[in-house]
């Protein structure tokens, strides 16, 4: 069976930590989409590591990490990111499995990615700039390169046809930067990449799956990201729901058991794009404050609101979510009362679905607000000793959502997780 975890709104609701905490359930943690935009947080200790491609089993010996061919590889952000972890004592070139179908950043990529972003302005997507849009791009125009290709004899002739093909690009949007600086560090860095094992994941999965041997897909971003069901086009450019494991490992949905999905207790997105319940009041910078919002991938301030059960009701039906983890629970300790919104009045109509023309509508979210619990969350460690309050919470996500809450996460340790019954 494969199990899968992912994120159910915008992104950084803890997945890494999450993964950490559930990987000696499974022999093989798998990511299937996403790359480097992606910034997973993992305590060891004391010591914070941020993952960005490599799945976030790296730290369990035990297991194998796989690298989907739905993943966008950079080889000079891999490069960096497997130094800094074996450094930390870890066997990579052992535990490591990349698919030779996984496509590649190029450094023309980032550089389209700036430029696109430059070109639009006051519209720009707010991207991470690490050329995942111009890679996938690359990748459904039929013209991508893939981690396979970098084993081929002729893959520096290739390399130099896609690049021809960005420079002209680039220089119709009036770019310019000097990319050859850029390309022997890429190509140092692909060097390195070739020196782990790299196969037929798809292959190579379905053999484990018939040995029995349990598989977490990790998955990054989050549903509200999605390119599909996101709020387009302030979206990635990669499918970030359950459906996304199929196409980004090679496994069929007959596989697929449990969904974990998960959201904070509250909400946070970064970039640019329509966010109903965002704060711009003193208790957004609380919410900042106390959660440590600030991006682990591009440092940016996250923009911070109130949980919003419209979303995660629209979030839970698209992946068809088993289980809900909530994280963040204790960043609710400092709040003097608690947002939920509930609904969304759009032109004076009550609605609990997302309307079309989200980033135009007017949307008035609709609140319930709960008084300070009388109880620290940050100091429960089992379900029985959560507060009345906290438990009213969690009864109007689960009704609304339909789904049971197995989780409640309270601090950024391994530890700090209560199991509900
Ligand atoms: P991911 O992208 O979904 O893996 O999430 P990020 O790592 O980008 O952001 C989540 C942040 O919240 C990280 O800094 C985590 O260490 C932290 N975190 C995760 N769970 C909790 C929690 O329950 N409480 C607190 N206070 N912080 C948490
Ligand atoms: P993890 O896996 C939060 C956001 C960017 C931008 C939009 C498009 O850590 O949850 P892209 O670089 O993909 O073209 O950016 O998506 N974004 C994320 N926001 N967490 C992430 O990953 C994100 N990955 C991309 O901020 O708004
Ligand atoms: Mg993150």
């Amino acid at each position: 069976m494969v199990d899968v975890l992912l994120g159910l709104q915008w992104g950084d609701e803890g997945k890494g930590k999450i993964v950490d905490f559930l990987a000696p359930q499974y022999d093989i943690i798998a990511r299937f989409q996403g790359g480097p935009n992606a910034g997973h947080t993992l305590y060891l200790d004391d010591k914070k590591v941020v993952l960005r491609t490599i799945p976030s089993g790296a730290f369990h010996p035990e297991l194998l990490n796989v690298i989907g061919n739905g993943v966008v590889i950079d080889p000079v952000s891999f490069k960096a990111e497997c130094a800094e972890i074996e450094a930390l004592g870890v066997n990579l070139q052992r535990s490591l499995i990349i698919s030779e179908k996984a496509h590649v950043i190029l450094p023309t990529h980032k550089a389209l990615d700036k430029a696109s972003e430059q070109a639009k302005g006051q519209n720009k997507i707010g991207s991470t700039l690490k050329g995942i849009g111009p890679t996938y791009m690359d990748k459904t125009g039929r013209n991508g390169l893939r981690v396979g290709d970098l084993l081929q004899k002729d893959f520096k002739d290739r390399y130099q046809n896609l690049k021809e093909k960005h420079l002209t690009l680039l220089k119709q949007m009036n770019f310019d930067e000097d990319i050859s600086a850029l390309e022997s560090e890429f190509f140092d860095a692909v060097e390195a990449l070739k020196k782990y094992k790299i196969t037929a994941v798809d292959y190579w999965l379905n053999e484990q799956l018939a040995a029995g041997k349990k598989i977490l897909a990790e998955g990054a971003q989050g549903t509200m990201l999605d390119i599909d069901f996101g709020t387009y086009p302030f979206v990635t450019s990669s499918n970030t729901i359950t459906a996304g494991l199929c196409t980004g490992l090679g496994i069929a949905p007959a596989f697929v058991g449990k969904v974990y999905g998960i959201s904070k207790a509250y909400c946070t997105r970064v970039g640019s794009g329509p966010f109903p319940t965002e704060l711009f009041d003193a208790t957004g910078d609380l919410l900042r404050e106390s959660g440590h919002e600030f991006g682990s991938v591009t440092g940016r301030p996250r923009r911070c609101g109130w949980i919003d059960l419209v979303a995660l009701k629209y979030a839970c039906m698209l992946n068809g979510v088993t289980d809900l983890i909530i994280t963040k629970a204790d960043v609710l300790d400092g709040m003097p009362q608690t947002g939920i919104c509930t609904a969304y009045k759009v032109n004076g109509e009550l609605t609990e679905r997302i309307p079309f023309d989200i980033n135009h509508a007017s949307i008035e979210p609709q609140y319930e607000y709960i008084e300070q619990w009388d109880k620290e969350l940050s100091s429960c460690s089992q379900d029985e000793d959560l507060p009345l309050s906290f438990k009213h919470f969690i009864g109007l996500v689960e009704k609304q959502t339909g789904v049971k809450i197995s989780y409640v996460s309270n601090g950024v340790g391994r530890n700090h997780l209560i199991i509900r019954k």
